[in-house]
């Protein structure tokens, strides 16, 4: 069964921007409960440490010293199919192909900046959820 809980970022350039409330609202009227949330600003370790996995790419060094460039908000976001729908309301990783009235179109700059991150899996979601948030600081509509 598809979990229900995903991870997002809204990353640096979207919150200069003045993008958190546009984003948070489009989220939430596409069906998602905000179960958790904060404003931080990442450490470049932190950084390394959530992206360890593309550590060995190319755009690697531009990933991290953007996502510790500024102030970013995480949020665990909650509904039935959670990490796919997500990922169809954020658009491709690269917003010059993302479809129309999605998160990376309407507010990416391009595929370095583009404005949030989303789980791509439910295993990473698990994993992700529990890199910024405490339980006591998760309030779920499910019983998980
Ligand atoms: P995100 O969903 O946060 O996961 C990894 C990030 O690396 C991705 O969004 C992009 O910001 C960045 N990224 C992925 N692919 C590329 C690429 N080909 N060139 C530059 N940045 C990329």
């Amino acid at each position: 069964m598809a979990g229900t809980k995903t991870l997002t970022i809204i990353k640096p350039g979207a919150v200069r921007n003045e993008f958190i409330g546009p984003i948070l609202a489009k989220i939430n009227a596409n069906g998602f409960h905000i179960a958790a949330l904060k404003l931080i600003r990442l450490t470049r370790e932190q950084a390394e440490r959530f992206y360890a996995v593309h550590r060995e790419k190319q755009f690697f060094e531009n990933l991290i010293s953007f996502m510790a460039s500024g102030q970013v908000v995480v949020a665990i976001l909650e509904k039935e199919n959670a990490v796919a729908d997500y990922r169809r309301l954020m658009g491709s990783t690269d917003p010059l192909k993302a479809e129309e009235g999605t998160i990376r179109k309407m507010f990416a700059e391009n595929i370095e900046r583009n404005a949030v991150h989303g789980s791509d899996s439910d295993e990473n979601a698990e994993i992700e959820c529990d890199f910024f948030f405490a339980r006591s600081e998760r309030f779920s509509n499910f019983t998980d």
